[in-house]
């Protein structure tokens, strides 16, 4: 029998690789499990996962609103939600958005996500077609690739500086009648390049959505983790109508809940709506619950501000030592939020070959390459501060610094 439309799989050859689906390109999927596979060997200095630190994790809260949740007989928080998320934490979340970034979205217009991953999985299944175009920033976050690329999308990459990704850049692509169906950006403290986008690109960038049709997808994973509190206007609160932004609390509050939202112009809200209604149908009403209490009884603001300072000083401790120890000739960029700096390095170090040998040091890094669509970043590695232990930071950069001289 077989509907294979290569080989039919037998008990003998069990080859399933014959039959994945197209979409079921080599590389997706194994950048990020590579990354991952790092963090599970012990005595490694690792600079390679964007996580957060789990001495942020609001342990006994957490388990407080547990409890509380048992006591008080709430059904909610242990039943299946509605697709767009429960009524309360859509309203904590919408309010959030009111306080933070001067725009309240309306009810039609906000869904919540089993975090920012489901977000792009959504956005993708939603817009893109075999063969559709996608603007992405180069480098950009791996994840978003993997979506992009999962759904057959071709990628374009537009060059980055410290400002961000350059509007002017994508001006030219787009006179030049190259016109991608998405724009997919960072625009604070940026993964892995730790930069921002300056206010008058954003301007820009909004007023080139509008003239020439393609939507924003703005992806602001570390928007509220700026060491100084502060954040400049977002896409979507500068472009309501032609913007959809992805948001996720994993970097906020706690990734083990998987959380996040999607908001943007009511008809597409309503589609990715219906899109998750076969990938997970809701996200998980306990890890709403949570996140709902959290706001409401400020907790959220009280957890951001320690967040903040710790991931600061771990970002000066890091650029300290990068001044310290790296040879003449590697760069890198000075974030003002965020757990990233992008490094540059001297001519002739091939970030994989540097990323191997560092951990055979006992140190992790990610090579720069896994963060384009098109082989580049060979002499860039991304180093996360976020989760590295504080007290070996300088004992970590010293011994890549030593590799890299040599
Ligand atoms: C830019 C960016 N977007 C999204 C995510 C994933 O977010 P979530 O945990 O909500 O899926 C990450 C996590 O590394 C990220 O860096």
């Amino acid at each position: 029998m077989g509907y294979s439309r290569r080989v039919a799989v037998t008990p003998e050859t069990r080859r399933w690789a014959e039959v994945f689906a197209a979409r079921t390109g080599g590389d997706v999927g194994e950048g990020i499990a590579a990354i991952l596979s790092l963090l599970g060997l012990s005595d490694l200095i690792s600079f390679a996962g964007g996580f957060p630190d789990p001495k942020t994790f609001p342990r006994e809260r957490a388990a407080a609103l547990l409890a509380e949740f048992a006591d008080g007989g709430e059904a909610s928080a242990f039943q299946y939600a509605p697709t767009r998320g429960l009524t309360g934490p859509l309203d904590a979340v919408a309010s959030r958005l009111g306080s933070t970034q001067g725009r309240r979205p309306d009810d039609d217009e906000l869904l919540i996500t089993s975090g920012a991953i489901e977000g792009l999985e959504l956005v993708a299944k939603t817009f893109l077609d075999r063969g559709d175009l996608v603007a992405i920033e180069g480098p950009t976050y791996l994840g978003a690739i993997m979506a992009f690329r999962g759904y057959g999308a071709d990628l374009v990459a537009v060059p980055m500086d410290e400002n961000g990704l350059q509007v002017d850049e994508l001006e030219r692509t787009l006179a030049a009648g190259i016109t991608p169906k998405l724009l997919y950006t960072i625009p604070d403290h940026q993964n892995p390049g730790g930069v921002t986008m300056a206010a008058e690109r954003r301007e820009l960038l909004v007023e080139l959505a509008r003239r020439h049709g393609f939507l924003i997808v703005e992806d602001v994973a570390y928007r509220e983790l700026s060491f100084g509190g502060d954040a400049l206007p977002s896409l979507w609160s500068l472009g309501p109508d032609v913007t959809v932004q992805l948001g996720t609390t994993s970097k906020t509050f706690f990734p083990g809940v998987r959380l996040g939202w999607a908001v943007g112009p009511a008809e597409i809200s309503t589609q990715l709506v219906n899109a998750k209604q076969n990938t997970d149908q809701c996200a998980g009403a306990l890890g709403q619950r949570l996140f709902e209490e959290y706001v409401r009884r400020g907790w959220i603001e009280e957890q951001l501000a320690q967040s903040r300072a710790l991931y600061e000083r771990k970002c000066e401790r890091t650029l300290a030592a990068l001044e310290r120890f790296m040879p003449p000739g590697t760069r890198w960029t000075t974030p003002s939020g965020g757990f990233f700096s992008w490094l540059t390095l001297p001519a002739r170090v091939d970030s994989a070959d540097l990323a191997t040998r560092a951990v055979e040091q006992g140190v992790g890094i990610v090579p720069g390459t896994l963060f384009f669509p098109d082989g580049r970043g060979a002499d860039n590695v991304r180093l996360s501060f976020s989760m590295v232990d504080e007290s070996q930071i300088d004992d970590g950069i010293e011994r890549l610094a030593g590799l890299v001289a040599a």
